[in-house]
Parts: structure tokens; C-alpha cells; sequence
């Protein structure tokens, strides 16, 4: 019997075949429970995935977050931490590193993304003014809350259409903004909260043109405009790859362009920037910044640390200069791509386009049975362990709380379940498993049933609940 010739995975997909643009010199061994014990083991976490062991968990898709691969440039940074409490040297190597690439006058170092996110609300928001955004996310919102701010969702209609095509889904609706002006007055509005790419939407990009016509906005009204950097490197990636005029721009150039219409930004660095911990606050006004290197001693540490070992600040000012490289950027999202081409060929409902840094199921098609008051992204997250050990996360009616006034779920129009892709960790045929794993749920998805949530946590209730099947 004669075998077909088997086709790369490029040449399945009609294309050149990438690879990654690095090898691999040291491994970190996996192993899988048994079916048996991963059973036991959901039921310990309450069906949470946030509540498994790591030692329980075969492939940890459960974010991009902290779990990047640092590169041997970076472990050699480590070993040239300079542990002093004040003026490290690696806090200017930093430093340095944000202004090149981000373009910003003033940093601060935090611990991570909400360290930053907690003082710039503190500092920028009076309690009653309106902070509106291209999509709620979870910390985010959370601390403009607790500053006294109402979030407000700009954020373009397709956004919440996870079928919809539109190539900028993050962008923000310009008459939504501006309707929100005209009713409050622009001293209401506290700042303009924009996130790229936006992770509630899916990874969705913001375009040039989107921030270019929002900085014109705040001007005519005298608004500041502030970024969620966290994952703006893959934002410019998608700039670069389907914006007129950005092709022959290398992602540095774009990246730089995007952040000189923002008065600041906030990150979280355990994302794009290639590191385990770390994040900064960065802004142009000196006023501003003098208030806010006040308050970092009070809650982060000092100013030139800000809760972060100099060998921390060291790996992440290398893994800057790391992430904005396009042969990274490009295999980065080109892995993401490739688990969202094997599901969509198979027909398994994800948010499209594909974003950045995960692959989204929209388990309201997926499991069209369950009803949203019965978690099916967070079902579909526990069946997903419960086949393979894959850990994902839940994002929809779990992640999006109660509405502060009413004691309500909020129910988002989104109820989806994220297949996050850490960087430089896993492989193309690691991508194979995940979509075999996840077509075999989906396989069975009519006999799967509902959860009901036991307990609660008051405070971003996702990381802490429990749930029991129903
Ligand atoms: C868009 C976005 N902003 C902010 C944060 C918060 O950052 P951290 O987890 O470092 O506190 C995250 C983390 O997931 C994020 O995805």
C-alpha cells in the first residue's frame, strides 16, 4: 500500500513554513497525571483552574503572564544584579530601555502590571469622574473603581461580535467617546484608558489611525490619554501587517509612533517585555510624575526599584530590547496563528480574527446548551483539564463580576474560554495536542453539563471561586 507524501505544516496551510527564531538550550521536564487523578485534582480546585497545581497540569495555557522563556542574554543579565537600595544601576539600564523603545520621559518600576495600574488611578482620578476604555479588563477596572472612577466601555460595537472580521476589533468608538464628553464635561473625564491589543476581545489590535483621532479628541477637550502597554508590541505587529502605510516599518519604529500620542502608559512586563515579575509606570508630565514617585515609596518601594530585585530590572531591560525584534514578534503570534488555523479548519468556534497571544473559544457556541448563569467558559476550561491536563482560563460571566449598584452578574456579551500562549516555551507540535485535546471536547460537547459557583470571593472573583457540576 502506498503512504501520501505527508505535507509540512506550511504547506498544509498553502504558505512558507516558519520556525522559531531561537533553539533550545535547556528544558524543564513535563508529565501528565492520569485521568483518574486529574478528575480528583479539578475537584480539590473547585473546577477553577486557577486553583489546580502546577505539578497537575501537562500544558499551562492558563496565560501569558510571568511565563515566558527568558533568554540566555537575559540569565547572564541576572548575574549582573546590583542589589543596592538606591540608584541600582540596572534601574537606568531600564529606565534607558523604556525611554528608547517607549518613547516615555519618566519611569517608575513596579511589581507588576497592577502595581502601576493602582498608582496611576490613585494619582489621576477623583472619586465621581468617568474613566472610559476599549473594553473593561479585570485589574484595570478594578483599581479605577477603587479610586473613585466609573469605567466606561468605548470600545467599537464588532468588538463584541466574536465572529465579526473588522482587522481592528480593539479600536475605540470615537462617537462613543465623544457622546461621553458632551453628557459628563470633559472635567468629568479623568483620562481616556486605552488598552493594545485589548485581552478581553481577544488579543484585538488598536490602529494608528484609532489613536491618532483619539489624541486629537483629548486635546480639543484637554484630556489625558493614557496606554495599557502591557501588550503593545503584538498591537504593533498587527499595525505593521494590515495598516496602509506600516509594511516596510519595522515593529520599533511603530511601537514608538503609537506611544508619542499618549501622555503615559502602564505595564505589565511579564507579557510582551519576556520577563517572570516586573512592571512600569511611565509618564511625560513632570507634575504627574512628581506625585506618583511620592506615592511608589509608599506602596512599591523606592522609586529606583519600586518592588523589584536589580536583577529583575536587569532581565527586563534586555527583554525589552528582545520583544519589539520582528523575527520574535513574528513566530510569536505566527505559533498563536497556527493553533487558531488547525481549530477553525475543524470548524470549532473561536473569536476571530485570531489576536495575539491566545486563542479565545466562544463557548457560548460551543456549548449552546448551557446557559451563560451556568458558566460554560469556565465547563469548557475544567473539560479541557479533564481531557488532557491542558490548563486554559475563563473569561466571561466568572471574570466579569457583579455590577457594583444592582449585586447582579454582570453578563458580558463575550463568554469565552483562552488558550494563552506563553512565549518562547512551547512548540508547534505542543499546538498539535491542544488541538486534538480541544477537538475531542468538543467532540463530546452535548453530553457536557453546566456549573454552579459555591463560593465567592468579593474581590476578582475568578482567581478564587469554586464551582461544583451540576
Ligand atoms: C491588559 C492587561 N493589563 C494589566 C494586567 C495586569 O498586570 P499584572 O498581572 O502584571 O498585575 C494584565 C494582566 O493580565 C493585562 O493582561
Amino acid at each position: 500500500m502506498t503512504h501520501p507524501t505527508p505535507l509540512t505544516m506550511g504547506q498544509q496551510f498553502g504558505r512558507r513554513s516558519w520556525a522559531e527564531p531561537w533553539k533550545i538550550k535547556m528544558v524543564e521536564p513535563l508529565r501528565m497525571i492520569s485521568p483518574e487523578e486529574r478528575a480528583g485534582a479539578l475537584v480539590d480546585a473547585g473546577f477553577n483552574t486557577f486553583l489546580l497545581r502546577s505539578d497537575d497540569v501537562y500544558i499551562d495555557l492558563l496565560t501569558d503572564s510571568g511565563t515566558s522563556a527568558m533568554s540566555d542574554r537575559q540569565w547572564a543579565g541576572m548575574m549582573l544584579g546590583d542589589e543596592a537600595y538606591a540608584g541600582s544601576r540596572n534601574f537606568y539600564h531600564l529606565e534607558e530601555a523604556v525611554r528608547r523603545f517607549y518613547g516615555f520621559r519618566h519611569i517608575l518600576p513596579t511589581h507588576q502590571g497592577r502595581g502601576a495600574e493602582h498608582l496611576i488611578s490613585q494619582v489621576a482620578i477623583k472619586a465621581g469622574q468617568f474613566v472610559p476604555g476599549n473594553m473593561y479588563f479585570t485589574t484595570t477596572r478594578l483599581h479605577q473603581e477603587l479610586a473613585g472612577g466609573h469605567f466606561v466601555d468605548v470600545i467599537i460595537d464588532e468588538a463584541h461580535d466574536p465572529e465579526h472580521l473588522h482587522p481592528f476589533k480593539g479600536n475605540m468608538d470615537l462617537g462613543k467617546l465623544a457622546a461621553l464628553i458632551e453628557r459628563e464635561g470633559a472635567a468629568q473625564i479623568a483620562y481616556v484608558s486605552l488598552a493594545g491589543t485589548v485581552n478581553m476581545a481577544g488579543g484585538q489590535p488598536v490602529s494608528m489611525a484609532n489613536i491618532r483621532a483619539i489624541r486629537e479628541l483629548c486635546d480639543r477637550h484637554g484630556i489625558r490619554l493614557f496606554l495599557d502597554a502591557t501588550r503593545l508590541v503584538e498591537n504593533a505587529f498587527f499595525i505593521q501587517e494590515r495598516e496602509a502605510g506600516f509594511a516596510e516599518r519595522s515593529i520599533a519604529e511603530i511601537l514608538l509612533e503609537f506611544c508619542s500620542y499618549a501622555d503615559g502608559a502602564w505595564m505589565s512586563a511579564k507579557k510582551d517585555n519576556l520577563v517572570n515579575i516586573g512592571g512600569w509606570l511611565a509618564v511625560n508630565e513632570d507634575d504627574l510624575f512628581e506625585e506618583l514617585r511620592n506615592l511608589v515609596v509608599v506602596y512599591e518601594g523606592l522609586h529606583t526599584y519600586g518592588g523589584l530585585a536589580g536583577r529583575d530590572m536587569e532581565a527586563l531591560a534586555i527583554g525589552i530590547e528582545e520583544s519589539v525584534q520582528d523575527d520574535h514578534v513574528r513566530s510569536r503570534i505566527g505559533q498563536v496563528r497556527y493553533l487558531g488555523e488547525l481549530l477553525t479548519d475543524w470548524e470549532i468556534p473561536i473569536v476571530q480574527p485570531v489576536g495575539g497571544h491566545a486563542i479565545f473559544l466562544d463557548a457560548r457556541r460551543f456549548y449552546a446548551h448551557i446557559p451563560q448563569d451556568e458558566f460554560p467558559a469556565q465547563t469548557l476550561a475544567a473539560e479541557l483539564y479533564l481531557d488532557s491536563g491542558i490548563r486554559s482560563m475563563e473569561r466571561g460571566i466568572a471574570s466579569a463580576g457583579r455590577d457594583a449598584k444592582t449585586g447582579d452578574h454582570n453578563r458580558p456579551k463575550l463568554e469565552l474560554t483562552r488558550l494563552t500562549i506563553p512565549r518562547r516555551v512551547y512548540t508547534q507540535a505542543h499546538m498539535d495536542v491542544v488541538a486534538e485535546s480541544v477537538k475531542a471536547v468538543h467532540d463530546k460537547r452535548d453530553a457536557t453539563r453546566g456549573l454552579r459557583m459555591t463560593y465567592e470571593p468579593k474581590y476578582l472573583r475568578f482567581f478564587q471561586a469554586r464551582f461544583e457540576r451540576l
